[in-house]
């Protein structure tokens, strides 16, 4: 029997079967010279999450998938770690550090709990990894854990707006009508029964609650906007949509000395 969370196991079935449908994605991100963020491809010059010299750095990306903002931040001159829950993702990151030269320390396993000493990092990362599908109560005690005093922590996901705007039973868009309780939000269960993925969010309060009572300063915060209007959905949001309301949070948090 094993000793992992149900969700744990759950998007560990639901990232082997989906992974297939990322590698593409993920191909092309390996290919770019600049990092850009999120579903909007909004530039690293605009939002500037990773410092552009990181020569020495021990870092580690929490939930790292194909890989790829690993790939950025070793080719910034940083030590990676990479760690996720999902073999079949990792062996998409695997060959494409092979294809492209980068060396990375990928390891399969639950980000909740990371196996190493505490204060071994200097930076921790999550685009979409632990950031929406872990228990933010669980990983972030544990990032914190990991980093040495003054590191950095960032993480980009979904904006809490888009969990009560979006049926949480169907691949619908999100719309304009408040579908669930803004308060109390923690865990969703997508299709119910958590077939699609279980994923995490909180409201904009107790993300900060949590920040302080763990020990994280808030270094800056981003509401992402996509840049043009249309009606081209990607992902979950229209462009309309994302011009209008904020789809994704960017926290930059640093550990307190
Ligand atoms: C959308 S991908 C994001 C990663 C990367 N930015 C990408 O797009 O390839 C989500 C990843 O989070 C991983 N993940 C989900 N829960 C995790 C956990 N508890 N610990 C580590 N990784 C986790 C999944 O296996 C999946 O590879």
């Amino acid at each position: 029997m094993s000793d992992l969370p149900d969700y744990v196991l759950k998007n560990r079935a639901h990232w082997d079967a989906q992974a297939d449908q990322w590698v593409a994605m993920g191909e092309r991100a390996w290919l770019a010279d600049e990092p850009s963020w999120g579903i909007w491809s909004i530039p690293e010059t605009d939002l500037q999450l990773l410092p552009d010299d990181m020569t020495g750095m021990r870092t580690i990306e929490l939930g790292c998938g194909t890989g790829y903002v690993s790939a950025w931040m070793a080719r910034r001159g940083a030590s990676v770690v990479g760690i996720d829950n999902s073999e079949r993702q990792l062996a998409t990151a695997r060959r494409l550090a092979e294809e492209h030269g980068v060396e990375l320390h990928l390891i399969h396993g639950n980000a909740e709990q990371v196996p190493f000493p505490d204060g071994h990092f200097d930076f921790a990362i999550s685009e979409y990894g632990v950031a929406i599908w872990a228990d933010p109560y669980k990983w972030i005690p544990e990032a914190h854990r990991v980093l040495a005093p003054g590191g950095g922590l960032v993480f980009l996901g979904n904006h809490p707006l888009v969990m009560i705007t979006q049926r949480h039973d169907s691949a619908d868009p999100v719309g304009t009508e408040l579908l669930y309780p803004y308060f109390g939000m923690h865990r969703i269960d997508w299709y119910e029964d958590g077939d699609e993925g279980t994923e995490f969010n909180l409201t904009i309060s107790d993300w900060v609650r949590l920040f302080n009572a763990v020990g994280f300063e808030i270094v800056a915060y981003h509401e992402l906007q996509s840049p043009t209007t249309g009606d081209e959905v990607r992902f979950y949001a229209s462009m309309d949509w994302a011009h209008t309301y904020p789809t994704e949070q960017v926290w930059v948090l640093r550990k307190r000395s």
